[in-house]
């Protein structure tokens, strides 16, 4: 069975209280992940922009903001999130799409840079997902890819894995009313790739200059690629 509908049903639940657990979950450190992604972005002041995997939009929210001529777009599946991004940044000049990351309704080579928050984690395919980023990237156009990683050496891993098994879904019921949904997010986030293993799928794309830096005690990962010039 395929996690789409599933992790889409997931977030159409949570939408209304996503933003409030972000915060208390990272200690406050969330947004400061989100302005490396637009930073390592290095996008253009002009041209499309797309942040996939949307959500409720703090990263479409960041490029508008920054670079008020260039086209920002924010693609979901997620209805319920679209519908709290779209509330949130009414005042800025964002076009927000429906759409699944598997089969983006995107031309080949249409934007300088794409972007997704805590993506991949929840997708069937990496490679499929990151083919289809490659194809809408326009050649010289960067990707960047925040997402949880699993804890690997740090001095501090057995307390945040402690965190991560015990701490997280009791604020999920706490705060989101749904321990199930951050209890996904601890089973998804040590099943994912690691973050070497992640950078491979990127090669593998066709992405060059893939790289990578981690925080917050080795549990976040944010990746970048370029797609070559032809
Ligand atoms: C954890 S939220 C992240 C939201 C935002 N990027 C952020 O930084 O907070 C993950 C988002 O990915 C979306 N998502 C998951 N799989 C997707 C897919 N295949 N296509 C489009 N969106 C997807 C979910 O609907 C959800 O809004």
């Amino acid at each position: 069975m395929s996690k789409g509908e599933g992790v889409q049903r997931m977030f159409d639940a949570i939408a209304s209280r996503y933003d409030l657990m972000n915060r208390v979950m990272t200690l406050g450190q969330d947004q400061r992940w989100r302005r490396v992604v637009v930073a390592s972005a290095a996008a253009p002041m002009e041209g499309a922009i797309l942040d996939l995997a949307t959500g409720t939009g703090d990263i479409a929210a960041l490029f508008a903001a920054t670079r008020p001529k260039a086209a920002v777009v924010g693609g979901d599946f997620s209805l319920k999130m679209l519908e709290q991004a779209r509330r949130r940044f009414s005042g800025l000049p964002i076009s927000w799409h429906a759409c699944d990351a598997n089969n983006l309704p995107f031309a080949a080579d249409t934007f300088t840079a794409v972007t997704f928050g805590y993506l991949l984690r929840n997708v069937d395919d990496t490679a499929r997902v990151l083919g289809e980023v490659h194809r809408v990237l326009r050649p010289g156009g960067r990707v960047v890819c925040l997402d949880t990683t699993p804890p690997g050496n740090h001095p501090l891993t057995p307390l945040v894995r402690l965190y991560l098994r015990f701490g997280i879904p009791l604020l999920g019921r706490l705060l989101a009313d749904d321990k199930a949904a951050y209890a996904y997010l601890t089973g998804s986030t040590m099943a994912f790739h690691d973050a070497d293993t992640l950078a491979g799928y990127f090669r593998a794309a066709g992405f060059t200059k893939v790289g990578y830096r981690k925080f917050m005690f080795g549990t976040i990962a944010v990746h970048w690629g370029e797609k070559a010039l032809v």
